[in-house]
């Protein structure tokens, strides 16, 4: 590991039947040896809890904490992940290994981090959650008369006189042949649900977090790795606030899409969490899968590795070290082959290590810059799960679209939550943003008024955080600020289209699909109407300028060259310096104490030549390139 350049490791995440053999019985000089090991050659060790894999004698004795799933199945052991986070012979079991584990190594300077289970998920629907939900409810609402008006009970008779009469909701819709959904339970209680289950798996974490401060030194930096942009179960926004550092996982492959996006958006949504430097401590280095196996391309450790650092991270870890000769991940290729020998990804791993050496000094303190910001809310995803009402407005897609359109324009974005401070951006994007409350709508108000630019699309703002619809017209809160009223609305299939043209002297062309909005005009002006489709002729694109800003109402879902449109007017009326990128390049705008770079990175397999403005760049398929930016002067590269 020294020999690659290799400076962090990260050990022990699922090793609890290893570090406590038998109810009580803690073996941990093995691990004291390892780190021993490591640290002789300069490594720094981060240690991970390992209740990820509560070990069988642990489930033998206590056979409740296996969770419920949400069928009724009881999830068996013999995987992972096989625990209830409500559990209290789970949490009692978690207590006794991480104080054992903090005690023995809290205060050991060769452990830099600790790392908290791993990759918390799922949602459990036994019991003890029930009761854990009853109390979670009692403590939102404080009284049932508070719960029955807020989820609106009295329809179909389901007023509660008693906490304990709430049922668990039942799981995520079930598609019927025709099309549509059952199971759909009262969207209240299950957006409450899905709040809920993510909390305790939050306070869960929480629980081993208070023990790791409470008996590690405060140079031991508190991690836990997140699973990107698109795992939808956990809000975490709230789960950041626990930690130290937020690290994520990286395993672009399992994107069959392929997008360069998909990684750039997870990298750029987790460094939004803490608006801080993210550590990856999971890098695809080589091919994986469990019972199926895909491979990269050759060379794209190296891309995946600058395109980490360009969003933000401070820490790359690969994984694994060595391929896994036993166990569910054979598949799983890892920096060496399960011989253990050196080979190609070792060199691969190697010669990246010491290209980062190189540029240390160039890149110490770069972080990405960001003039546009993209509004990510939690419960808007949750509650559009409860109610996916068309396939069109998907809401991981539709956040990518928005972001890749505005990354395909060399913008850097900022991933920001409601609540976040956006005075610093000339443009907020804020797709999709479905729930609403006064204090966001007033600090959105407030953001335009003060001269920002925001851009909302359909179904913005149509339920209040307890899932009701609002009584005030659509978007409520922000009608006023949109300066319209939505009147009508078209769900068709996803290919269904209508063609858009620019309105009052705006000059535009673009279209909308799936779902699409008829809007009347309260203030706002047209600059784009319908050609064709449900509506012709009524306005597609409102904007509304307030104080000293203006908001832009996108009233259907838009395809990414519309979209890309639409942006590129919106930035260029904003003064931003835009790039005109070839499909496959991406470029990352950062801040650093040298002057301003860009990191350019080319995803494709074919070579491509940029111009800059400084002279016509070269990049090879799945090359990068760090230059000075482009406003700065000079035009060094490397
Ligand atoms: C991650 C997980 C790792 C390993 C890897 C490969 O999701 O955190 O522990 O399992 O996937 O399956
Ligand atoms: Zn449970």
């Amino acid at each position: 590991m020294a020999g690659a350049g290799l400076r962090l490791v990260r050990i022990g995440e699922f090793a609890w039947a290893r570090f406590e053999p038998r109810a009580g019985v803690y073996e941990l000089d093995w691990l004291d040896e390892v780190i021993g090991i490591l640290a002789a050659q300069g490594l720094d060790v981060i240690v991970g809890t390992p209740t990820a894999a509560p070990p069988a004698w642990l489930i033998e004795r206590n056979p409740e904490i296996l969770p419920v799933r949400a069928d009724g199945r009881v999830q068996q052991f013999g995987h992972r992940r096989h625990y209830c986070p409500s559990s209290p012979a789970m949490r009692d079991a978690t207590e006794r290994i991480v104080g054992v584990l903090a005690d023995r190594f809290g205060g050991d300077e060769r452990v830099v981090a600790w790392q908290i289970d791993n990759e918390l998920g799922g949602r459990c629907y036994c019991d003890a959650c029930c009761g854990a939900f009853h109390a979670w409810l009692r403590e939102r609402y404080g009284s049932l008369d508070v719960l029955n008006d807020a989820w609106g009970t009295s329809f179909w008779s389901q007023v509660y006189d008693d906490w304990g009469q709430i049922p668990l909701p039942e799981g995520a819709p079930v598609p019927l042949p025709h099309g549509f959904l059952r199971n759909s339970p009262n969207p209240g209680l299950a957006l409450d649900f899905r709040r809920f289950s993510s909390d305790s798996l939050i306070g869960f974490l929480r629980l081993q977090a208070g023990i790791l401060r409470e008996r590690c030194s405060p140079q031991q930096r508190i991690t836990h790795n997140l699973m990107g942009f698109h795992f939808p179960e956990i809000d975490y926004r709230r789960l950041a606030e626990e930690l130290d550092v937020v690290s994520w996982d990286n395993y672009p492959v399992l994107d069959f899409t392929g997008r360069w996006s998909t990684k750039a958006l997870a990298g750029d949504a987790m460094r939004g969490l803490k608006n801080a430097p993210v550590w990856v401590l999971e890098q695809q280095v080589g091919p994986l899968g469990w019972e199926l196996l895909r491979t990269p391309r050759r060379g794209e450790t190296r891309i995946w590795t600058f395109q980490a650092i360009a969003h933000g991270a401070e820490a790359v870890c690969y994984f694994r070290w060595r391929t896994a000769r036993f166990g569910t991940e054979q598949h799983w290729h890892g920096v060496l082959d399960a011989s253990g020998r050196v080979g190609r990804r070792y060199e691969e791993v190697r010669a990246i290590a010491a290209e980062l050496e190189l540029l240390r000094e160039r890149l110490a303190g770069a972080r990405p810059q960001a003039d546009v910001a993209l509004l990510h809310d939690y419960d808007a995803r949750f509650a559009l799960q409860v109610q996916p009402t068309n396939p069109a407005l998907a809401y991981e897609e539709t956040v990518q679209q928005h972001y890749e359109s505005l990354r395909r324009l060399g913008l850097g974005v900022d991933v920001v939550s409601p609540g976040s401070d956006l005075s610093q951006y000339r443009v907020v994007a804020a797709p999709g943003l479905l729930v609403m409350d006064d204090a966001t709508a007033a600090a959105l108000t407030g953001y335009v008024e003060a001269g920002g630019t925001l851009v909302l699309a359909p179904r913005t703002a149509i339920k209040d955080r307890s899932n009701a619809t609002p009584e005030r017209p659509l978007p409520a809160w922000l009608d006023e600020l949109a300066g319209l009223e939505v009147v009508d609305y078209a769900s068709l299939p996803e290919d269904s289209s209508a063609r858009l043209a620019g309105a009052g002297g705006a000059s535009f062309a673009g279209e909308v699909h799936g779902w699409y909005e008829d809007v009347e005009l309260r203030g706002g002006r047209a600059t784009a109407t319908y050609v064709d489709g449900a509506f012709p002729g009524a306005p597609a694109v409102v904007e509304h300028s307030v104080g000293a800003g203006r908001c832009v109402y996108l009233a259907g879902v838009a395809s990414a060259s519309t979209l890309q449109a639409l942006y590129r007017r919106l930035c260029n009326d904003v003064g931003l310096r835009l790039l005109e990128l070839p499909e496959g390049v991406e470029a990352v705008p950062m801040a650093a104490n040298g002057g301003d770079l860009l990191m350019l990175l080319n995803h494709g397999d074919g070579e491509v030549t940029l111009d800059l403005g400084a002279g016509a760049l070269t990049l090879e398929p799945l090359g990068v390139a760090l230059v000075d930016a482009p406003s700065a002067t000079g035009s060094g590269s490397d």
